[in-house]
């Protein structure tokens, strides 16, 4: 039973990355839980909500084949443990999820074109503009017979679930790769409460103008279909009103966070996302993450060595690259490190289809190649790069390592921040950029990383490494506090109670 008070309404969440994953191998069909930190969050709450779907795109092909034998329709999903052989009916916590399957063309003009990196780039402010973005006729192409095409297939699948529910639900839209899909929805069932989370950072006006006028404002009047436009901070939902004013001249109202089209009133809000700390709590009780834990400590923390830490899929916009150049940094300018600090990369590949993401994949290992060759002291390679996708190990490495590096160019919140501050034991620092969203709630127990200041983070690598125990254990326990009072659960209930107030429930 849910006892989370949804307007009571029944809820449709739409997002493209689904809570599961299906594959197979030789035992059988498999489930894996879904990449990035929308699912880390939202899985957890999902299993907690009575008559909810999450709606999501078929990410595999074994995900098609799924969707195929259930014409379309939803199924009930069991979720922990991941990974499972999927062979019977639901005998755990479970995720009722209806996968969508599109035109394989147009989903990759939607996902490797406009949505990667074409949105994620402007929205994380990764063109350089010299020579990139070029938007040519086949971007013009993929944008109408992709973003736009595979956002109407969406709404059309949220609608059809809302209407199955009596053609009034709460849908709940999630991030950059559907901005078009509210107003869909809105025109075929007008009687539901509709937000739209953006999960990464909304950038200024003018960030905006590197698309083209008429594209842009098809994008900010699709997002302005909905009633509530959330985001994780204020700085990003002032941005998005002053994009409303700026680049489609409608009313706003900078205090408020409103912007007005034709007779509704559109809110911005912000509400910034978190993590389950009871999960994770009994993530890191599970024998699988002891027995990593034990191997962690046996290759990295013999004698009295120390461990710098980051867990990141291969994003340009986490500043991986940086990352490893700081800490050479470190070594070149103190010397007496070398062979005490390690530095364990673990790199979930990301989007390994946008060319990008393969280029930034080769840089990673090049740099990374170039430190241990300066570095290498009695056989010992100062950088371990684990190419992983492995949530256990993470766990176990959170709880462990002396420092957590986030040094991430921009990023709407970050959960790898939050969660090692509910698991490290070790009064683990945490080394964080000021232009993660998290660095608004934990940079005052944080040691502050500029992400384009190499001297700057390699300085504050030093600082978090030199922190006098009891200085770690106090800035680690705040940090903790404020998770544990700031949770996922927290992030929902809190949206809800302002749509309650909002759209005049009782
Ligand atoms: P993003 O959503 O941009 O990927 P976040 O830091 O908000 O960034 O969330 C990332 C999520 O993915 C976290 O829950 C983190 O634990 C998980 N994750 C990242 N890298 C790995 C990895 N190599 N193996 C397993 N899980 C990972
Ligand atoms: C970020 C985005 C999510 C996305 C995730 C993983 O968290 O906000 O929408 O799902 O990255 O990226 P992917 O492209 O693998 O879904």
């Amino acid at each position: 039973m849910s006892d989370i008070d949804l307007l009571d309404l029944p809820l449709v969440l739409l997002s493209n990355r689904g809570p599961v994953r299906f594959d197979r191998d030789a035992s059988g069909r498999t489930v894996n839980r879904g990449a990035g930190g929308l699912v880390s969050a939202l899985s957890g709450l999902a299993e907690h909500l009575d008559d909810a779907v999450w709606v999501c795109g078929a990410a595999t092909t074994e995900d098609a084949a799924v969707a195929g034998e259930n014409d379309g329709g939803s199924i009930l999903v069991q979720t922990q443990p991941f990974p499972h052989v999927a062979d019977g009916s639901p005998a755990g916590p479970s995720i009722r999820v209806r996968l969508v399957v599109t035109d394989p063309s147009a989903y990759a003009d939607f996902y490797s074109v406009w949505s990667n990196p074409i949105l994620w780039f402007i929205q994380h402010g990764l063109y350089g503009r010299s020579l990139a973005p070029v938007l040519t006729q086949a971007e013009h192409d993929a944008f109408e017979n992709g973003y736009a095409a595979v956002n109407r297939a969406y709404a059309d699948a949220v609608a059809d679930e809302v209407r199955s529910r009596g053609g009034k639900a709460l849908v709940l839209l999630q991030d950059y790769h559907f901005y078009l899909v509210a107003e869909h929805v809105r025109e075929q069932c007008p009687d539901v409460v509709l937000t739209h989370f953006v999960h990464i950072p909304w950038p200024a006006p003018d960030e905006w103008r590197v698309l083209p006028a008429d594209i842009r404002e098809r994008l900010l009047r699709g997002l302005l279909g909905s009633d509530v436009v959330g985001f994780h901070t204020r700085r990003y939902a002032r941005n998005f009103v002053l994009c409303a004013g700026e680049l489609l001249g409608l009313p706003i109202n900078l205090d408020e966070l409103t912007v007005q089209v034709n007779n509704r009133t559109v809110q911005a809000r912000y509400y910034p996302i978190s993590v389950d700390p009871a999960a994770l709590d009994a993530t890191l009780a599970s024998e699988e993450v002891a027995a990593h834990m034990a191997m962690l400590r046996y290759v990295f923390l013999d004698e009295d060595r120390q461990l710098v830490l980051r867990v990141d899929r291969t994003d340009p916009s986490k500043n991986v690259v940086r990352g490893f150049l700081a800490f050479g940094t470190l070594l070149d300018q103190h010397p007496e490190l070398v062979g005490k600090v390690s530095f364990l990369a673990l790199l979930q590949p990301s989007r390994t289809d946008v060319p990008e993401y393969a280029d930034y994949i080769a840089l990673i290992g090049a740099v990374v190649a170039e430190i241990n060759a300066r570095h290498t002291k009695e056989g010992r390679q100062p950088i371990d790069l684990r190419m992983v996708e492995d949530f256990s190990l993470a766990v176990a490495a959170y709880s462990i390592c002396d420092v957590l590096m986030v040094n991430a160019i921009a990023d709407g919140m970050n959960l790898v921040a939050k969660e090692v501050a509910v698991v490290n034991r070790r009064g683990g620092v945490l080394a964080l950029s000021e232009m993660a969203g998290a660095h608004e709630e934990l940079g005052e127990f944080a040691v502050t990383l500029h992400p384009f200041d190499v001297q700057q983070m390699a300085d504050a690598l030093y600082t978090a490494l030199t922190m006098p125990m009891d200085e770690r254990h106090r800035r680690l326990a705040a940090a903790a506090e404020q998770v544990r009072t700031h949770d996922v659960r927290r992030w929902l209930t809190d949206q809800v109670a302002d749509l309650r107030h909002l759209a005049g429930f009782s």
